[in-house]
């Protein structure tokens, strides 16, 4: 061991000097200093022998620093503080031991001071090698930690990126597997609906060639029947018109309107008109105590509707389209209901409104084989004059009269003829000339009871098939008072 060592090797040193002090007096100046020197030795020994056991324990120190740098980060610090103070001490000790050397030096003739000096160096060597060790440790310790840190952060990374893209591919995974259901229903329905269509078309396909021929048969059909169809309506035309003609080319209706207030109050005993059948009616002469009776073609009573009237006219608006010509007169005395059979009210009109109504269906009804055209002529004969009531020229109505053409029909050249589409354009029509009829007259009635009024209507058919053009007229005439 190096103490036990060392404080032989001073016993040694001391008992040469010892020695030296016995064996040589004539050194007794040297043994002086030797005496001082030794002095300090012994100091220097106690120093050495201090210094000694604090470098062993600092070596102590060191072994369980570099053991616990090893293990622990707390350790490396801890062992980093002792180093520095170990590296403090030590310096100390060098600086001690440099000063001892050159004590020893001065004191030694031998060569126990470079022994001494050898181990010392020995001893420092060491302390360094094993400070270079400490240092070297401290690093790697700390590159290994960084390392760890490191390797901790990627950790934490790819964990997180893991578990992300976990969740993901299980969502996806998810949505892939609907979409193969759907897409699985998808292409049961596509397949489906393919069969259907397919079996439509064969379907389609086979029923073409027969439902052509069927095409084309009602196609040859339709024309057959159209043809026919003239036919018919020619034989039509004429079958009617020799029905009217056979119930008679001029036929009388008579037509009772019922008693006013003051005919109810005169009435007494036996009614003065009775009926029979449809078409025979009876006057009572009470001065004679006798009852008449008369036959006419047809007998409306009193009860009888406007329409009723009209009813028994309307074959004759069929006969106007088939281009004839028709008259209708209302004869009878002041008061006894011609112009309310004619004209009638506005809500309950008479034969004019009624016939024309009739003639705009009957044209609608024509309208896929004849274009017809209606107009109205409207006029009045007062004191004889003709008076054109869609005019209020003077001049044009001073030249109106009668001419007889070569065919030995009449007609009034240069009347106003009005063209009438509808119910409505009538209505506004008549308004107008009934505004212009004769003014002189103080009594409207007592005008109305001398004038003939006549409503001319005319009918132009176009055949759509041959452009073949007939003119059909219906005059429908109130007549004068039969008392003037
Ligand atoms: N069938 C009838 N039903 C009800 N009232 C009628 C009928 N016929 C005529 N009248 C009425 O008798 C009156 C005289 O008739 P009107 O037609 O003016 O006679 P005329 O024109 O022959 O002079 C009018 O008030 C009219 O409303
Ligand atoms: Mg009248």
């Amino acid at each position: 061991d190096g103490a036990s060592w060392q404080s032989e090797k001073c016993a040694e040193i001391e008992r040469e000097l010892l020695q030296m002090q016995t064996t040589d007096k004539s050194m007794q100046r040297q043994l002086q200093a030797a005496e001082k020197v030794e002095k300090q030795l012994k100091k220097l020994a106690k120093q050495y022998k201090d210094s000694d056991s604090q470098i062993q324990a600092m070596e102590q120190d060191l072994g369980s620093a570099k053991a616990s740098a090893v293990t622990s980060e707390s350790a490396q610090f801890s062992s980093a503080a002792s180093l520095e103070l170990t590296e403090a001490q030590t310096s100390h000790l060098e600086r001690r031991l440099k000063e001892l050397e050159l004590q020893l030096q001065q004191a030694d003739k031998g060569g126990e001071m470079a022994v001494l000096q050898q181990q010392n160096q020995a001893q420092v060597k060491e302390l360094e090698r094993l400070d270079a060790e400490k240092a070297e440790l401290a690093l790697k310790s700390e590159a290994v930690k960084k390392e760890l840190q490191t390797a901790r952060l990627r950790q934490q990374e790819n964990d997180r990126r893991l578990s992300a893209s976990a969740s993901a591919s299980q969502r996806l995974g998810d949505a892939l597997r609907k979409l193969k259901v759907e897409a699985s229903g998808l292409q049961v329905g596509q397949q489906k609906v393919r069969e259907e269509c397919e079996a439509h078309l064969r379907s389609i396909a086979d029923s073409f060639p027969p439902l052509a021929g069927a095409v084309s048969n009602i196609g040859d059909g339709v024309a057959k029947l159209m043809e026919r169809y003239q036919e018919v309506a020619e034989e039509r035309k004429k079958l009617h018109n020799l029905v009217l003609e056979l119930k008679g080319n001029i036929r009388v209706f008579v037509r009772v309107r019922p008693i006013n207030e003051k005919e109810k109050a005169q009435e007494s005993g036996e009614a003065t008109m009775t009926f029979a059948e449809d078409c025979k009616v009876s006057v009572f002469d009470a001065a004679a105590s006798r009852r008449k009776w008369f036959e006419f073609d047809k007998v409306f009573s009193p009860k009888t509707a406007q329409n009723d009237v009209f009813e028994e006219v309307k074959p004759l608006a069929t006969s106007v389209l088939d281009g004839f010509n028709v008259c209708i007169f209302a004869y009878g005395q002041t008061g006894s209901g011609k112009t309310f059979t004619m004209t009638g009210t506005d809500a309950n009109p008479g034969l004019n409104v009624r016939v024309l109504t009739e003639l705009f269906r009957q044209r609608d009804e024509r309208k896929s084989e004849t274009d017809i055209s209606i107009s109205l002529l409207v006029t009045e004969i007062y004191n004889e004059t003709i008076k054109d009531l869609f005019t209020t020229d003077e001049a044009k109505q001073k030249k109106l009269d009668v001419k007889q053409n070569p065919d030995g029909t009449n007609s009034v050249p240069g009347l106003t003829e009005l063209e009438v589409h509808c119910v409505e354009d009538v209505l506004e029509a008549m308004k107008k000339a009934q505004a212009n009829r004769t003014t002189m007259a103080t009594d409207m009635n007592e005008e109305s009871s001398r004038s003939h009024s006549i409503v001319q209507v005319r009918t132009l058919n176009v055949s759509k098939k041959d452009k073949r053009e007939y003119v059909g007229k219906i005059n429908l005439i109130d007549l004068a008072g039969s008392e003037n």
